[in-house]
């Protein structure tokens, strides 16, 4: 009688652990797996780099809990790879650490803002960036860049812009068939055409057949490189300037 009782304790003590287990996401392991997984493009303690910040509370691709699991599991085709070879309760527990990195606050970036504010219009930044309605949209929208790179990505943007060109950035360069070169940013591409959009904001549609040649030119941008042209002071205003820009968040 008293061994039946205690195996029935014992039996309803385990049930009961093995629930907390679920409802009760563990962060630590949650951590291991960012480390191995996710730290590459998402820096060590998920400041971004490559892929963005997520010291935020409010994570725009992953408004949920269900939504950030789905995310994790199925990446983001092409620049983030989909986790296959993680179990359920592996993304849950990444899941909850990541939602834990929402608490974070945005990290402090040296230099002056508003001085910051001066030097992108002295540099004419605007001339191929949109921030909040104003500019050209030649190059990536600014307006929640903040929210997206870390500072030592902004500054990687600024003075070595071929280090990392976003997929939808591409710089491309034709030669038609009579000899005359055009450079741009792929706009579009399938197996027979390629479209084109030049700093001046033309667009060119081709053939591939019917060029002369046409390549993808993945170590280079099209955004000039400002290493020479802002000084250090300049630099460092001009990044706290950049990741000033969150949006509402
Ligand atoms: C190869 C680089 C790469 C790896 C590895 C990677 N990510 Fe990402 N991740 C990105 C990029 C780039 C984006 C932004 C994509 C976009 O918005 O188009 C992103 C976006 C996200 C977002 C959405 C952020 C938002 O604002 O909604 C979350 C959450 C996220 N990643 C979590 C993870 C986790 C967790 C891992 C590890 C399993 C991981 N990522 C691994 C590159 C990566
Ligand atoms: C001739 C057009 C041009 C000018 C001028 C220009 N940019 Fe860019 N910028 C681009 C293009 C195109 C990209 C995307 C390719 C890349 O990232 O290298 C880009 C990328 C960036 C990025 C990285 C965005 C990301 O998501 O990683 C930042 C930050 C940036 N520019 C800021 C600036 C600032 C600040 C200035 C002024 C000092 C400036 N740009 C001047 C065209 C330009």
């Amino acid at each position: 009688m008293y061994l039946t009782r205690a195996i029935l304790v014992l039996f309803v003590v385990t049930l009961a652990e093995g629930q907390t287990d679920r409802s009760m996401p563990n962060l630590q392991a949650g951590r291991k797996i960012f480390e191995s997984q996710c730290a590459l493009c998402h820096g060590a303690n998920g400041g971004g780099g490559r892929g963005p910040s997520l010291h935020r509370p409010k994570l725009e691709r992953a408004p949920d809990d269900a939504a950030l699991r789905k995310l994790i599991a199925e990446g983001i085709p092409p620049e983030m790879p989909e986790a296959w070879q993680l179990s359920p309760p592996d993304i849950a527990n990444l899941a909850a650490f990541v939602r834990s990195l929402g608490a974070v606050p945005p990290e402090a970036v040296p230099g002056d803002p508003a001085k910051g504010v001066i030097v992108y219009r002295e540099k004419n930044c605007a001339s191929c960036h949109i921030v909040n309605g104003v500019g050209t949209g030649f190059g990536p929208e600014l307006s929640t860049i903040g929210a997206h790179r870390n500072a030592t990505h902004l500054r990687e943007a600024l003075i070595k812009p071929a280090a990392f060109v976003p997929d939808d950035f591409v710089l491309a360069e034709v030669v038609t068939a009579s000899g005359e070169p055009i450079r741009g940013i792929r706009a579009n591409e399938d197996s027979f055409t390629i479209q084109i959009k030049d700093a001046a904001g033309r667009f060119y549609s081709f053939r591939k057949d019917e060029v002369r040649s046409w390549r993808l030119l993945r170590d280079q941008s099209a955004m000039p490189a400002f290493d020479q042209s802002l000084s250090p002071g300049e630099l460092m205003d001009l990044v706290a300037y950049l990741a000033s820009l969150r949006g509402s968040q």
